[in-house]
């Protein structure tokens, strides 16, 4: 199939075709997503905590996030790539917003770019980086790059005032020319109100059935990231559990002896060669 464009995603929302998001940070499972049909792809910088072992997503860099978005590409070449900004690869300067933004476009042919927030300064950035060409995604709600200002993983826009300033957000993100947004963990009923307002794709995690797609972390809901998984995952499968069981048979089996013992997975001499050497 060929790769979607921002205008398909744009007709697609006007048709109510819901628009399937998911993460992926390598070459294997971002294969397995496009084989399985996902529209889109963003290689997140969650990839800190589910790849790289990380607390947070804080430590993530530009580099990290080429290396990955490159494989992931690799893998889906037919399908949209958002590549995530890391933590203070746009925060500092619209110069330095601008130049990393382009770095996922020119080394690792991503198709957008995603930045957290909704302030004065981020609308700078988004207008920046859209000014340049980019497709940029605004992302709103539970920032976990502002965490230290949220104060924890907590779902945002439980208030009438603060659900208020959320749509404000959103409608002023548009403005300055985000081709689409990523709202997380509010309320459905804030989640629907963004998206019905917007004249651009909304796109939620943890923010309800209302959206215009919705987006999980693939190792949340695979149950491969297992140090904590928020109220809003699903669980489609059970990985880890799988996973772990394999690993402990093949440890198991080597150690008793048990593998590898039959000639379906081990090498013979040439025959002939046999021979010759027994004359
Ligand atoms: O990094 C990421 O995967 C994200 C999602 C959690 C929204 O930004
Ligand atoms: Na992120």
């Amino acid at each position: 199939m060929a790769k979607k464009t921002i205008l398909d995603f744009q007709n697609m929302v006007s048709k109510g075709e819901k628009i399937v998001y998911l993460t992926a940070y390598d070459y294997l499972t971002a294969k397995m997503q496009e084989k399985a049909g996902v529209d889109m792809i963003l290689v997140g910088d969650s990839l800190g905590m589910v790849s790289l072992g990380y607390d947070t997503t804080f430590p993530v860099t530009m580099d990290d996030m080429i290396r990955h978005c490159q494989a992931v590409r690799r893998g889906a070449p037919n399908t949209f790539i958002i590549g995530d900004m890391p933590y203070m690869s746009y925060q500092a300067s619209d110069v330095s917003a601008i130049e990393n933004a382009g770095r996922f476009i020119k080394e690792a042919a991503s198709d957008c770019v995603k930045l957290e927030g909704g302030g004065a300064q981020i609308l700078n950035r988004i207008q920046a980086i859209s000014g340049a060409g980019i497709l940029v995604m605004g992302h709103i709600g539970l920032t976990p790059q502002f965490m230290g200002q949220i104060g924890g993983y907590k779902a945002q826009g439980k208030t009438a005032q603060a659900a208020m300033s959320l749509i404000r957000q959103a409608k002023l993100i548009e403005e300055a020319g985000a081709c689409s947004i990523l709202v997380e963990g509010v309320p459905t009923a804030v989640g629907k109100a963004i998206a019905e307002q917007a004249g651009i794709p909304i796109l939620g995690i943890g923010a309800g059935s209302f959206t215009h797609g919705q987006l999980l972390i693939y190792a949340d809901m695979v149950g491969f990231y297992d140090n904590f998984t928020p109220k809003f995952v699903k669980k489609y499968a059970n990985i880890g559990e799988t996973l772990t069981n394999a690993f402990r048979e093949y440890t198991m089996e080597v150690r008793e002896g048990q593998f590898p013992v039959d000639t379906e997975h081990t090498y013979k001499m040439d025959e002939k060669e046999i021979a010759e050497l027994e004359k």
